[in-house]
């Protein structure tokens, strides 16, 4: 398959007193996106950071920032990451009331606009609004922490996206998180992704540019 892969460095794992550097330090690694995990202890059981530390790490980054809401309700957050700097915004389809004016909403803000899938939810809603989606974000976790285990279910529900991709003939990216790390995600590319966030696997280690690159050496391979 002749894609152009991308990693997405989830910053949830990174050290929180030093977000800046971290940035800087993942952006000089490889990384092609940050992925940026909005938890609002209300939607997920976990607390991170909203716009205001968005906005200050917009500076540190060259790469474009893909935000990742995990909150409900979810519109009014939505404008406030377009404000702040963000650069794509995705969120769960089950935390918005009126999906269709969420996602007309983000693209009016000049974002690129996605939709979330947790492990146990159908893609169905995908079919009634893909012409307003630039990016599908399947869950292979559930969301709220990092460094869980991967969920091989999400395997046929990338291939299935995939599919649904493929058909409406759009430039849409299909996105994969949770518990990806240089052992397996050729098989995650091999179903169809074509972005990856990695939050542990990447922070967990000393040398984030070793991480990155054997990513990628795995997905050449
Ligand atoms: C989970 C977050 C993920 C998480 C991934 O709710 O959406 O982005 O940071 O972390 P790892 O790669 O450690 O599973
Ligand atoms: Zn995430």
């Amino acid at each position: 398959m002749n894609r152009t892969y991308r990693i997405a460095p989830s910053l949830l794992s990174a050290d929180f007193a030093r977000l800046g550097e971290e940035v800087r330090t993942v952006v000089a690694a490889g990384a092609d996106w940050l992925h940026f995990d909005v938890m609002d202890n209300h939607y997920v059981p976990n607390l991170t950071f909203g716009p205001m530390v968005c906005q200050a790490l917009r500076r540190h980054s060259t790469v474009p920032i893909d935000v990742h809401l995990m909150v409900q309700p979810v519109d009014a957050l939505a404008a406030a990451f377009a404000k702040a700097g963000a650069d794509l915004i995705s969120f769960h389809p089950d935390a918005s009331t009126h999906v269709d004016r969420t996602l007309q909403l983000i693209r009016a803000e000049g974002c690129q606009a996605g939709l979330v899938f947790n492990p146990a939810a159908p893609l169905d809603v995908l079919e009634w609004v893909i012409d307003k989606v630039d990016l599908v974000l399947v869950m292979s976790v559930n969301p709220g922490f990092g460094g869980q285990g991967f969920i091989d279910s999400a395997l046929r529900k990338v291939e299935r996206a995939r599919r649904l991709i493929e058909n409406s003939g759009r430039d849409i990216r299909l996105e994969v998180d949770g518990g990806i790390k240089v052992e397996n995600i050729r098989r995650v590319a091999d179903a169809g992704a074509d972005t990856f966030v990695a939050g542990s696997a990447i922070f967990g280690q000393p040398d984030y540019r070793a991480v990155i690159d054997g990513m990628r050496r795995a997905l050449a391979a």
